[in-house]
């Protein structure tokens, strides 16, 4: 019997975390872990009060559809995006990396069901899901963020998730925390925001191996790419408009969405070391949404719920100079 393997025909190497390839890598994984969470430590019940008497019945149905439209984007980063990536891995530790990713991925997914479960009732879950499941745009991006999950080139990889989790997720991002800039289910946000923390590091981290391959292509390789990249944006950024007129016409936020979704896919460019597309700056967002997603939470207690929220420990959203090692 041959066991070979085709990974290492000769010895399997164990991973050393003492000698490290890539110093990103290992400070990479201490920030995965350091801000760990479980959507099931937030307490998302505190919000009945606000979803029953200050939310009307079209905020109910738009804050739905949202959470069931992040739904789907975190099933498909949790069940094929990550996980197409791990071969593509240049150390063992950047797989290590993937491991957790995938797993917070499938906190995320599971998440939106927390607070589905306590906001809805089940046959309004399951017309939610049936929606998802059917929408046309949903649907379009899944599709096309899942066919180079499958058939691209590892850099196109790591565009397409780069693209999904630094820009696509923003038109369902908005609606919580505009919600939280008003002071409105502030719970609901509280996992908003651990995941938005979350997608922030994915986003820097997968962008940075993503350059580390970009840069050793030849220039005129780059600049194919570059425009196969910008093209595929573009491709996207007119599926968002299409969902974002259909989930927000009728509450009338359509516009500010739009500019919240170009403004996040300059940063989606950044992580990838491109230059933007848009002319949106987070001068031109919402001050409400912008708001939202710079109030800190009021518990700093390691897994306990002192108040009404819940955030780990003294971790804060990942900036670019949090690579100037
Ligand atoms: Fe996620
Ligand atoms: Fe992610």
């Amino acid at each position: 019997m041959n066991y070979d393997t085709k990974r290492d025909a000769t010895n399997y190497a164990a991973i050393n975390w003492n000698s490290i390839e890539d110093s990103i890598d290992k400070y990479t994984w201490e920030k995965l872990t350091s801000q760990f969470w479980l959507d099931t430590r937030v307490p998302v019940s505190n919000d009945l009060d606000d979803w029953r008497g200050k939310l009307n019945d079209l905020e109910r149905h738009t804050y739905s559809k949202v959470f069931a439209g992040l739904t789907l984007l975190d099933t498909l980063q949790s069940q094929d995006g990550n996980v197409a990536m791990l071969d593509d891995a240049r150390t063992m530790q950047e797989r290590a990396c993937f491991n957790n990713i995938i797993f917070m991925e499938s906190v995320h997914a599971k998440s939106y069901s927390t607070v589905f479960s306590t906001l809805l009732s089940t046959s309004e879950i399951d017309d939610l899901f049936e929606w998802v499941d059917h929408n046309e745009y949903m649907q379009k991006k899944a599709r096309i963020i899942n066919h180079y999950y499958q058939e691209g080139t590892p850099l196109q990889k790591k565009v397409a998730s780069v693209f999904l989790e630094s820009f696509l997720f923003y038109s369902g991002f908005y609606t919580p925390l505009w919600y939280l800039g008003n002071n409105k289910m502030i719970n609901a946000a509280e996992i908003i925001k651990l995941i938005l923390r979350d997608e922030s590091v994915h986003g820097t981290y997968i962008g940075y191996k993503f350059q580390l391959g970009f840069n050793e292509l030849s220039e005129e390789k780059q600049e194919e790419f570059r425009n196969w990249m910008y093209d595929l944006l573009y491709e996207l950024y007119e599926n968002e408009e299409k969902y974002a007129e259909l989930l927000y016409d009728e509450i009338g936020w359509t516009e500010e969405v739009k500019t919240f979704l170009r403004y996040n896919a300059n940063k989606a460019l950044m992580n990838l070391g491109q230059d933007p597309l848009f002319p949106d700056t987070a001068a031109d967002v919402n001050p409400v949404v912008m708001n939202g997603i710079s109030t800190s939470s009021s518990n700093h207690d390691f897994f306990s719920q002192v108040g009404n929220s819940y955030l780990l420990g003294e971790v804060e959203s990942m900036s670019d100079d949090d690579y100037d090692i």
